[in-house]
């Protein structure tokens, strides 16, 4: 049995049970070869909304978990339908929050890939508009290990719906 190499933490934008692009990344998740495994982060809607007077120590355990994984993650994943042509709130908050983690927010340096499965294409969510770019913290940096990202997505993913 192959030992993963890559340990990818993927994040989807929608928080509904029936989310096309859960079910992206769930199929990502089980079509990923031996030497990477995908993690789906299913916690972001138990994120609090950001506020900085929770910037107490210790910042809420929900905080604390999802950038433990960012930190143990080689690269990740996000799937996400766009929102009134921006990226989903609960998205944004959870990008708010690791932005304000002390140390980093640990997505500096990490390649990122974002994809899209809505019924309408997520074009202005992708990975060259907003979503990316939206803060520093997100924004995925050129490196060879990129290359392994093209290969997890043209591997022959098929996300179905409910
Ligand atoms: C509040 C809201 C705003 C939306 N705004 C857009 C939008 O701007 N552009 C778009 O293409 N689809 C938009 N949609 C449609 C979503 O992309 C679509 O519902 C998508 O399937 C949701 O992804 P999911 O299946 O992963 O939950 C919106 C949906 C909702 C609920």
């Amino acid at each position: 049995m192959t030992v993963p190499e890559h340990h990818v933490l993927a994040l989807s934008g929608s928080l509904r049970a029936g989310s096309y692009n859960t079910a992206l990344l769930r199929a990502a998740r089980d079509l990923a070869p031996g030497s990477m495994s995908v993690h789906v982060h299913s916690g972001l809607g138990d994120l609090p909304l950001y506020d900085e007077d929770l910037e107490q120590h210790p910042f809420p355990e929900a905080v604390h978990d999802l950038h433990r994984q960012i930190l143990r993650a080689d690269g990740l994943l996000i799937a996400t339908p766009e929102h009134n042509a921006a990226i989903p709130a609960a998205l944004k908050n959870a990008i708010d929050w690791m932005s304000r983690m002390p140390g980093g927010s640990g997505m500096s340096g990490k390649p990122v890939a974002v994809a899209g499965a809505s019924p309408v294409l997520s074009a202005r969510c992708g990975p060259s508009s907003a979503c990316a770019r939206s803060s520093p913290a997100s924004a995925p940096k050129s490196s060879p290990s990129r290359r392994w990202w093209c290969s997890a997505r043209t591997s022959g993913s098929t996300a179905t719906g409910p």
